[in-house]
Order: structure tokens, then sequence, then C-alpha cells
């Protein structure tokens, strides 16, 4: 391999558009400067193995291995494989409990719980966490969970959730965590897809005023399930309405019992009492979890992340992009039904013994301080969160921020999409008072960890800028025929190596894995996201270039949304684009073509949101439907997208392209005229 060459000729902006690491950070920091990146960088790049082992060993192996990291992304040369250290022998658990705990850690609190209402708040050490994964890992043993099995996780975000992962991972079962905001039929192709025969659920929570009927969500699920034909074992249910604040104008979600499945999670925890639950020594590429994504095609993808890479990996990628310290206050905004919460919330800060923070609420319930508060509160030292969070409180006074002293903050993360310059620079200012350093990490559910990040004490920022690879990442802009782009530029985003803690495969199918990952560009990992790399080889991500759409930071199909609402019979045809929005980022806007005789009357909106609700959740229902006589389609029959944008964009003048090849013109004309007008 030879040297990698970046130039780090910071000229090319203005002064004002370039923010260096803060001082205090730049002290301490693990990297610190530039060239100190650049440094670990070219180890990283041009020793790889030696690179990771000494990573690796900050960790605990039962058996090591002196095997580095073996890939083939080249599908014509053979089956795509990534492997990281074939033949060793540890447990992601154990790294971040007892391996903490030795240390001297017991006494630290590892995760600090605040409620939907201000009111509920609790707290576990690392030695507590540790007691309460030993049992609940009994637990799952009890109920015939053994090494390979999946459970499938569908909790709030509580003590419990991170205590849930962590029993399987101790006992080498793979979790699937399933954000609680999905519908029940989201729940259940998930159970089915992933082989799940013990659920672990909750009987409900509130989410601001709102009740989430959780258990009734499960039971619908598991009966869909159970209708299919699949075996279920068990359904752990967590009664945590009883220990919480009920919201003043909430009423209390109703819980019915199923005696022949359901078990309660204190009850089971109670009949392990003193049984051993020792740990499993997982080989290295055995399965730590199934996290479903959209895919494009519709149908979610089960990413499938393995052992020891994604612990290597999680544990520098927190270590550094948040510089991680022992007196840290780490908060996470993330809910662990994405990769966020396994990465950021759970594994990565547990394996670097930070104390970590999760919320169970929203970021504007019962007001949009909530957020500022907390970080009084709590004394939070770093914080990630999501630019669409930032977006929602920056339409506040600035009075919610400053009345709330955040002067404990030194670095704020932001993830899942693009951030806009503006925001970036409220969170510099504003929150930050130009004292810390905003970072904005790219990276995806497939990559498992951020992939191009700044670090805090090392690299200068750019608003909206992602900036340059983590240690050991390689990327690569391709245009549309494969070849790599050299020196600035834009295209297609990919990564020419493999890195520890990248997926393996999509669950029970991998030609899928191959097909959407690296079959467009054979040699390369796609990430699916176009970016353009600056004079400074600096990455800003310009977004999907696929029929993938990101609202409020989780990404949509535009397919599936597409298969829900033509579940509808009055549907006949529907093609779903992403619009723009301040402060979603993107929503679905559908256009639907009814049956003869049908239109669309604001009770057939709203059944077809419902439709959309019922099928995948809330976060994919269309903000806009609008009736479309007719889609406009080429002749091959492909319903042009790109128009469609156009429209939903609102771009009158927009230059829409060749459109000589669609068979009837006079179609956009019509979807001119009668489009909506957006709210
Ligand atoms: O399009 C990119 C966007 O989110 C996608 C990954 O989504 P998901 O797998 O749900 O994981 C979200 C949390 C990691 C990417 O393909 N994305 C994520 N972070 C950024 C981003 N786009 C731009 N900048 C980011 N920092």
């Amino acid at each position: 391999m030879s040297d990698y060459k970046v130039h780090f000729d910071l000229n090319v902006l203005p002064a004002e558009d370039i923010f260096e690491p803060p001082a205090p950070l730049l002290a301490g920091a693990h990297v610190r400067g530039l060239p100190n990146y650049y440094e670990l960088y070219k180890e990283s790049i041009n020793n790889p193995d030696r690179f990771w082992k000494t990573v690796a060993s900050q960790l605990y192996f039962e058996t090591d291995s002196d095997r580095g990291l073996e890939y083939n992304f080249d599908h014509r040369k053979g089956d795509v494989f990534i492997r990281f250290m074939s033949g060793a022998r540890s447990n992601i658990a154990y790294n971040c409990l007892e391996r903490n705990i030795a240390k001297g850690l017991g006494s630290k609190v590892a995760l600090k719980w605040e409620g939907n209402e201000p009111a509920d708040s609790s707290q576990v050490t690392y030695q507590e966490l540790l007691d309460k994964v030993v049992a609940f890992s009994a637990v799952l043993r009890s109920k015939g969970v053994r090494k390979g099995d999946t459970v499938a996780i569908y909790l709030p975000m509580i003590i419990e959730l991170p205590v849930a992962m962590l029993a399987c991972a101790r006992i080498g079962t793979i979790h699937t965590v399933v954000f609680a905001g999905f519908s029940s039929d989201s729940l259940a192709t998930r159970i089915l897809q992933a082989k799940a025969k013990v659920l672990v659920t909750a009987d409900g929570c509130f989410r601001g005023n709102k009740p989430i009927h959780l258990k009734m969500l499960a039971d619908q699920a598991v009966g869909i399930c159970l209708n299919e034909g699949h075996r279920m074992d068990s359904v752990i249910v967590l009664e945590h309405l009883k220990r919480v604040t009920v919201p003043a104008k909430a009423k209390v979600p109703e819980v019915l019992i199923n005696k022949d499945l359901d078990v309660f999670w204190d009850q089971a925890v109670d009949s392990v009492r003193g049984v051993e639950s020792p740990v499993e020594w997982n080989e290295a590429e055995d399965p730590l979890f199934i996290l479903y994504t959209s895919g494009s095609t519709g149908a979610p993808k089960g990413i499938v992340h393995t052992t020891i890479g994604y612990m290597v990996y999680t544990y520098l990628t927190t270590k550094l992009s948040f510089d991680a310290q022992p007196d840290d206050i780490y908060w996470c905004t993330a809910d662990c039904g994405w990769i966020t919460g396994h990465s950021y919330v759970t594994y990565g800060p547990l394996l670097n013994g930070m104390t970590v923070v999760i919320h169970e609420g929203v970021p504007t319930y019962p007001d949009p301080s909530r957020m500022w508060e907390m970080v009084e509160k709590y004394k939070v030292t770093k914080l990630y969160t999501a630019p669409t969070a930032v977006r929602a409180l920056m339409a506040f006074s600035k009075d919610l921020v400053t009345k709330h002293d955040r002067s404990s903050l030194k670095i704020i993360g932001t993830v899942g999409e693009p951030i806009n310059p503006s925001a970036w620079k409220w969170l510099y200012h504003v929150v930050g008072e130009d004292k810390c350093a905003v970072v904005d990490t790219y990276w995806q559910t497939e990559t498992g960890g951020h992939v191009i990040v700044p670090l805090p004490g090392a690299t200068p920022t750019k608003p909206g800028a992602a900036t340059l690879p983590f240690l050991g990442v390689e990327p690569a802009l391709v245009d549309h025929r494969g070849a790599a782009l050299e020196g600035p530029g834009e295209g297609n985003l990919c990564m020419a190596r493999a890195w520890p803690g990248m997926m393996r495969t999509v669950y029970g199918d991998h030609s899928r894995f191959v097909k959407t990952f690296f079959s467009s560009f054979p040699g390369y990992y796609f990430t699916g996201d176009g970016a353009r790399r600056d004079d400074d080889s600096y990455y800003w991500i310009t977004g999907r270039v696929d029929d993938l759409m990101n609202v409020s930071g989780h990404l949509l199909s535009t397919a599936e949304i597409e298969s829900a609402l033509v579940l509808h019979p009055d549907v006949v045809e529907a093609a779903v684009v992403a619009a723009p929005h301040d402060i979603k980022g993107q929503f679905p806007y559908a256009f639907v073509s009814l049956v003869n005789g049908k239109s669309l009357t604001d009770t057939l909106i709203a059944q077809l949101k419902a439709t959309v609700r019922e099928k995948i959740g809330a976060l994919a229902m269309p903000d806009i439907i609008q009736e479309a006589p007719g889609l406009p389609k080429t002749r091959s029959g492909k319903i042009t997208r790109r128009i469609l944008r156009k429209i939903a964009e609102g771009d009158k003048g927009a230059d829409l392209g060749d459109t000589t090849t669609l068979i009837d013109q006079s179609v956009i004309v019509q979807l001119w005229s009668t489009r909506p007008a957006v709210k």
C-alpha cells in the first residue's frame, strides 16, 4: 500500500469559516493537533494490522489471534467477506463491565436515566449494571435462549434496554432491537426475519403527553408471527408504567396479559436469584446483533455486526471522536432502537468506562429547554445529538438555552444527516459559547461506527463538513463508471478498504449484501451517499443518491412507503419522493393514483396516513399526499421521480431535464396545477 497523500492546506476558506480545536481540549486530548492525526492515520493505512492490534491490546481477549483484517470487496474475485482477528475469542459485555470493574470502576455510575417526566430518574453503577446483566442473562437462559439464538427487544429508552442488550451479548445471543416507535407490523416483520423466539418488551411508556401502548403493539406483532406459524417461546414484560409519573393530560395504557407466553421481568429475575450465568467467550465473527435498516427495494435489511471487530471499532471511535476522559458525563440523545444507540449509547461509551446519560423523553417536553436543563442538571461534558433536534430547538428563543449553565460542555457531536452550517454555528456560538468542539460525525448502520469525523483535539472544523476519515478508513469518490477521482471533486462515496467495525452481511441474504453494497462499484463498499472533497481533502456529504430519504435523521425507503399506500383499496399506484423540510431535513411527499370514481378526500388522506403508520410507523407518514390522475412515466413504464421531486419541492422554475421520453407530458402540467399548498 502506498503512502496516503493528504494535503492539509486550510487556506482556501475565509478564516471565519474554520474553527480550530478549542485550546483546553488540545492540552489533554488523546489525539493532539493535525500532525498527530496525520501520523496515526498514516500508520493505520500503511500498517493496518499493527495499528489495530495495538488498539485491541487495550481490551480483554480470552483467546488472542495473530490474524488481522482480512477481506475481499471485489465480487469478481470471489465472495465478498470481512473478518477481523479470526480465531480470537472475547465478549463485549465482559469488556464493558467486568474489565472496567477490575480496573476500579465498580462504584462509578455507568448509566443515569431521566424519564419522560423530569421528576423521574435513576442510576446504576458499573457493578449494579453487571448484576442486572448477569441476572437477566440467567433469565434468558432459563427461557431456553442459547448462543446463536436471536432475541427481539422492543423497549423504551430505559436502563433495562442496554441491560437486555448486554445480557444477550454476555451469553452469545444475537439481539435485534426494534425502535419502540415502530408499528406492530414492523416489529412482526423483524421478529420473523430474525427468527426471534423471545421478545423483551414493556407494558408501555409516554412520549411527551402521548401514551405508547407497547404491550398492545407487541401482542399484535406476536399474533401476526403466530399466524405465520412462527414459534414464540416467551414474552418478557417489564412493568415500567407503575414506576413513572403519568403526564398531566395522559391516560395510562391498558395492558393485557397472555398467560401462555408472558412473564414479568421482575418475577423472572427473582426466579433466577443465585443462579450463575457465566460469560460465553464468543468467536471473533460470531454475530453480536442484527439491526434492521431501510432498504431501497422496500424490505428492511438486517445488518449484521459481529463481536470483536465491532468491539474494537466502537471502543476506539468513542475514545477519539468524543475524546473520552475519566470524568466525562456523556449524553447521547439517540434511542437504542437505532445504530447510534448501539454504538454510542451502549457499547462504545461503556467500553470506555464512561458515565452515560440516557433520556426516555423528547427534547421539547415539557418545554423546549429540556435538553439544556438536562445538560445543567447532569453537568454533561459531551453531548451527542441530531441536526433535526438542533433545528427544532433553534426555532425557540436563545434564552431557553442561555438560562441554563452549560459550562460543563466540551464537545458537541451531531449525527444522522448533513448539518446545515447555520445549525452548526448555532451549536458552536449559542450552545457552546465558542468554547466547545462541534463534531459532525458521518457514518451508517452498516459502518458500525464513525467513518468520517473530526477529532476534537486535532481537526480544524468547517461548518457542514464531516471533515476527514477516521483512522483506518480510506474513502474514495467514484464516478459513474467506477473510476476513483483524484483530488477535489464530487462523486459516489465509497470505501476502498475494510475496517474492523463494518457490517459483515445482511442477515439471511448474503447476496443482497453483495448486490446492495459491492456491485455498483466493484472493489469498493458503496455507502449510497454522494460527497464532495474539497481542496483540503475534507469530505462534505451531499446526501443519498439512491431511493432512500432521510427524515429527522432516519432513513426511510420510498418503496416501503409506496407499498404501504397501495395496500389501501382505493389506491392504484403511488410514488413517494423526498421534499425539503426546515426541521426534519426531508419529508415524504406522496403522489397517489386512485381507482376510478374515487377522489382524495380528507378522510381518505387520514386513512392513507394511518395505513403507513400501521405498516411502518409514525415517522414514515407522508406530510403531503397529492392526487395524481397520472404519473409521469417513460415509455418503458418507469416513473420519472426527478420530475416528481421538483413538483414536491415546489420549484416551478426548475429545469425538468429531458421530458421528451415521457409518454404523456400533460401529466406534469396537471400535477403542477393541483399541487396542494405546503403548510
Ligand atoms: O445519508 C447518510 C446519513 O444517514 C445515513 C445512515 O443512516 P443510518 O444507517 O440510519 O445511520 C444513522 C446514524 C449513523 C447515511 O448514509 N448520515 C448519517 N450521518 C451523517 C449523514 N449524512 C451527512 N452527515 C452526517 N454526519
